[in-house]
Formats: structure tokens, C-alpha cells, sequence
């Protein structure tokens, strides 16, 4: 008779300590290996096609196309007069793209010096409309060709966009003329907040492009993650850029993914580069998916950088 450990076999997390050990161990080394690389872009490509499928456009959601939400059940939105006329009409990237950087938000990145290696990609990725002021340039850079908005931010620091609007599209501006990526049909209720950015750019004839995340990409990219054990009501949006990444670039480095409370020298570290607020807890799996991140790394496939830069 079969025991069930042996049809679910029982997976533990490093802790946090095993995880800086390995991190240690590991050092600088890496290596480019051009195999994984092409591997992993036929993985995602087989199942999310990122290419065609990463936004909301007008050729993968003509009128009357069902978008079904991927963060919540039953609920969807079809393609209407109102909405198909923001939507690109196509995947507005110059592809492949050739060197990534994909920034995410961790204290790691304060005192890293990273800000130059950074604006050195050529196309940079970052979460949450995240500061980019002047003290935190030499650890970030300036750069940004993309930077996603979870329709929460929208809500939280301005009010909904239900009142005025200035302070939204003057914060916009620190992004130049990058591409604005938003999860407008994942939660029901963040739909609405979605569009107002968009309106809240487009009236103001901004530099920016606004992009709507695809539900059916962030699906499909979900379920490949799940696949290999990144368990959690949601992934990460800095596990989504850099599987877009993975699917577009040529080659990806991330900056700036560090989910743990010490650093590589055992001292604290603070969740944000900017500050320490803590995420909820069950939501997202951010160790897991730095150890499937460090096995990348491991593997020649993107490169990690979780300390300073030369
Ligand atoms: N991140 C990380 N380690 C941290 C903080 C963030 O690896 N200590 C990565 C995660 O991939 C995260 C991304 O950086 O998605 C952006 O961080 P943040 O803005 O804090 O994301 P959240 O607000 O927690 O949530 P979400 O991923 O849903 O946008």
C-alpha cells in the first residue's frame, strides 16, 4: 500500500537563516546559460504567451470578448463600447526585448548602489508605483519603461481618483513616458479605479500608456507557478513581471527581491526600500517564490541580485 507521503510528498521551506546560508554560499558566482534561458522563454510562451497575450488588446479582446476576472470567481466583464477604445490595439513592445531589469521592492535594495546597473537595461520593470526620489536614486536609479498599479494604490493614496486628480498625474510623472500595467480586470471592484487612471492620464495628454494586465495571462501564469510550488491565494506582482520578463527579454536580472528580515551580513532589513510595512500575510508566498527565483539564478536562467553592485 502506497502511504500518502509518498503520492504528496511532504515539502518543507528553508528557514530564513538556511536561505542567507545558501545565499552565502552560492556568492557571486553566475553564469549565463543560453539553454535555460531559451527553455524557460518555451515554457511560458507553450503556456501564457506572453507576447500576445500580456495585456488587454484590441486583437485579443475584440467586442463582446468575455474577460473573466482571475482574482475572484464568477465575475466578468465583456467588451463594450466603453472599454475596447482603450485598449492598444496591439502588444505595443519592440521585441525581443534584449537586456531586463526587473525591480522589485525590498529593503534589500537600501545601500545596494544597484541604481546604475539598473538604468543601464534596456528596459526596466518595476511594482507599485514605487518612489524613485532623489534619495533613493543611487540604490534604484531613475529609469523605468514599465512600472505596474494595483487599482489598491489608486484608493489608498489618491482617494479613489474621485476628487481631485492633479496630485495622481503629477506623482506619474517621476515614470517618464513608460507604460502604465494594471490589473483592471482581476478584482471586481478595482475595475473602476482602473479606468479613472486612465482617464486621469489620457485628459492630461501625459506621456504614459496606460496597458490593462490580462486576466487570462495572469491566470495562466498562476497556474505555472503553482505547478512548480508557489502556493498562495495570489502571485506576487514582482513574480508576474518577472515571468513576463522571462517570456520577452533576452536576457533578465532582478533587483530588489528579498521577502526575509536579515540581510547577507545578519542585519535587519526593512520589507520596502522606503518603508516597513509589512504585507498581509496569507496572501502572497514571497519566500516561495525566492527559492524558485534562486533556482533560476542557480541555473544560468536570470540572474538575482540580492546584495551590493560592483
Ligand atoms: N518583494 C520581495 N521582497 C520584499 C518586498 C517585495 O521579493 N521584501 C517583491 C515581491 O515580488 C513583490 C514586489 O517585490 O511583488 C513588489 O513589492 P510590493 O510593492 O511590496 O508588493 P505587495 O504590495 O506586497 O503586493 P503585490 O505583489 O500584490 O503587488
Amino acid at each position: 500500500v502506497l502511504c500518502w507521503f509518498y503520492v504528496f510528498p511532504v515539502y518543507r521551506l528553508p528557514r530564513d537563516k538556511d536561505i542567507v546560508e545558501e545565499v552565502l554560499r552560492q556568492g557571486d558566482v553566475w553564469h549565463k546559460n543560453q539553454t535555460g534561458i531559451d527553455w524557460y522563454r518555451k515554457l511560458l510562451t507553450d503556456c501564457c504567451d506572453p507576447r500576445r497575450m500580456f495585456a488587454v488588446t484590441k486583437e485579443n479582446s475584440p467586442m463582446g470578448k468575455v474577460l473573466w476576472y482571475d482574482g475572484e470567481f464568477y465575475h466578468s466583464h465583456t467588451v463594450n463600447n466603453e472599454t475596447y477604445p482603450l485598449f492598444v490595439q496591439d502588444n505595443p513592445l519592440h521585441l525581443p526585448l534584449k537586456k531586463c531589469a526587473v525591480v522589485g521592492n525590498s529593503g534589500i535594495l537600501r545601500h545596494s548602489k544597484c541604481g546604475k546597473d539598473i538604468d543601464q537595461a534596456d528596459f526596466i520593470m518595476r511594482c507599485n508605483l514605487p518612489p524613485l526620489s532623489k534619495e533613493y536614486v543611487e540604490d534604484v536609479g531613475t529609469r523605468t519603461h514599465l512600472v505596474t498599479a494595483n487599482p489598491s494604490i489608486i484608493e489608498k493614496r489618491f482617494q479613489n481618483l474621485l476628487w481631485s486628480r492633479k496630485a495622481f498625474v503629477d506623482s506619474m510623472k517621476v515614470y517618464g513616458s513608460s507604460y502604465i500595467y494594471m490589473p483592471a480586470f482581476s478584482m471586481k471592484p478595482g475595475t473602476d479605479p482602473s479606468l479613472r487612471a486612465y482617464y486621469a492620464l489620457a485628459d492630461t495628454s501625459s506621456n504614459l500608456t496606460m496597458l490593462f494586465a490580462n486576466p487570462e495571462f495572469l491566470a495562466t501564469v498562476g497556474k505555472f507557478w503553482k505547478a512548480r510550488g508557489v502556493h498562495a491565494k495570489r502571485l506576487s506582482t514582482g513574480l508576474f513581471l518577472v515571468s513576463l520578463a522571462l517570456g520577452l527579454c533576452e536576457e533578465v536580472t532582478a533587483y530588489g527581491f528579498w521577502p526575509f528580515s536579515v540581510d547577507l551580513d545578519e542585519q535587519p532589513v526593512s520589507h520596502h526600500y522606503y518603508d516597513n510595512i509589512l504585507p498581509y500575510k496569507w496572501f502572497h508566498a514571497m519566500p516561495e517564490e525566492f527559492v524558485q527565483l534562486w533556482h533560476l539564478h542557480k541555473s544560468g536562467t536570470l540572474r538575482m541580485r540580492v546584495g551590493h553592485c560592483p
